[in-house]
């Protein structure tokens, strides 16, 4: 079986009243930057957090009455965990999530919070998917996979038909890719509605195994998966998202974490936002001109989740201030005796800087025997105002490094 548009129109039926609607928005600071009209589709806004309850929900509602009263079984220490357990839970079926025994806490909570039984099992994602399969057996409980299923991908193509009957006039859809089930999804949705439509899969460089599968014609894995977006860290596209992805996905492009990181603090900033580096993958191949738009394209990317952990974010966010030149970086050495450190503050002060952090280091730094190094971090308005800081105390006597990352357009 293949998917076709009435799969997708049917799960449509089957979530009606299950998950949220959820809004398609403009975003008038991503049009400016790429000069044409730009909307992003905001799932991150979704129940459980991300998209998956869709293709979750789709499956379970196919399942035969024998097949719900045994249950549910997902490998997952992801969305695809909570968005089963959620499901499962809307059906009042039993779900057994397996995860890694290090997998996070609040992941773990999360998902027992949406009712599913948690197994810890093994180091690796591997290892938990293989212990499930066990359990699977043992126990007779159904298998939910995360891309590689018909009806979990027509769950997740409704999201294609939602975009195309708010925004009838879209031309070009980015979409981040995983395992290929919410890609594949989506464009055949939207390329039956509507067979002039682009659509542009995003992956992230650190894990990105689906150009080399395209070229190679089959899936091939990478050993790698090093990416801040962890929900599209999947080693290797399935076998039944991959031809979907040959014949109906335009392009595929890629991310560096750096470019993700722009892209989740551009939804938080303009947007008000919370969405993950996964989610946030297709803004960031926009942000970085790596779609390819003219004028009159009508662009929408979907912001697929929301679920990212309060530290990661704080870091994102610190990071990208620094990028955009409103956080300095800087490293100076003094003489050692009272009142130096005093002193270059007043000149901050003076300079109208607000000191984040300081660290003030005898031992740590090759320093010259009597100086001292002193690291601050400054918050300044923008560059220029960074550049005015630096000369102020270089005129006031001081040799100043300025640890640079290259700057990123606010
Ligand atoms: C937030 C988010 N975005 C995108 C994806 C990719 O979906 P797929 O594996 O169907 O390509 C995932 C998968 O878990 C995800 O959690």
């Amino acid at each position: 079986m293949s998917i076709q548009l009435s799969d997708i129109q049917a799960a449509q039926e089957l979530l009606r009243g299950i998950i949220a609607s959820t809004p398609l928005l403009a975003d008038e600071a991503l049009s400016r930057e790429i000069g044409s009209r730009a909307y992003v589709k905001a799932e991150c806004l979704q129940k459980s957090g991300s998209f998956k309850i869709r293709g979750a929900y789709n499956k379970i509602s196919h399942l035969t009455k024998e097949e719900k009263a045994r249950g549910v079984i997902a490998p997952s220490a992801g969305n695809h965990a909570q968005g089963v357990a959620l499901a499962a839970k809307l059906h009042g079926i039993r779900a057994v999530i397996v995860m890694p025994q290090y997998a996070p806490l609040t992941k773990v909570r999360a998902t027992q919070a949406l009712g599913a039984e948690v197994v810890l099992s093994g180091l690796s994602f591997d290892d938990a998917a293989a212990h499930a399969r066990e359990l699977a057996q043992q126990h007779g409980y159904t298998w939910v996979h995360a891309f590689d299923d018909e009806r979990v991908i027509a769950g997740q193509g409704t999201i294609g038909l939602e975009i195309l009957a708010a925004l009838p006039e879209v031309s070009t859809l980015v979409v981040p890719i995983g395992g290929g089930g919410l890609i594949s999804g989506i464009a055949v949705a939207a390329k039956s509605l509507k067979p002039s439509v682009r659509v542009v899969g995003v992956q992230a460089t650190g894990c990105a195994p689906v150009r080399p599968s395209l070229e190679a014609g089959h899936p091939i894995a990478v050993t790698a998966a090093q990416t801040i977006a962890d929900g599209i860290a999947v080693k290797r596209p399935g076998d039944l998202t991959l031809p979907l992805i040959r014949q109906h996905v335009d392009d595929v492009v890629e991310v560096s974490d750096d470019e993700i990181a722009r892209g989740i603090f551009h939804c938080a900033q303009y947007g008000k936002l919370v969405v993950e580096g996964a989610g946030a993958a297709g803004m960031a191949a926009l942000l970085a001109g790596k779609v390819p738009v003219r004028p009159d394209d009508v662009v929408c990317t979907v912001l697929c989740g929301g679920n990212i952990d309060g530290n990661l974010l704080a870091r994102v966010i610190e990071q990208v201030l620094v990028r955009q030149g409103r956080y300095l970086l800087l490293k100076l050495s003094l003489i050692d005796r009272p009142g130096a450190l005093a002193r270059i503050i007043e000149k901050v002060a003076e300079a109208g800087a607000n000191v984040v952090d300081i660290f003030h280091r005898r031992a740590l730094w090759l320093a010259p025997l009597g100086k001292v190094g002193v690291e601050l971090v400054l918050e300044v308005r923008d560059d220029e105002h960074g550049r005015e800081v630096v000369q102020r105390l270089e005129t006031a006597g001081y040799h100043v490094e300025r640890e640079g990352l290259g700057l990123w357009p606010e």
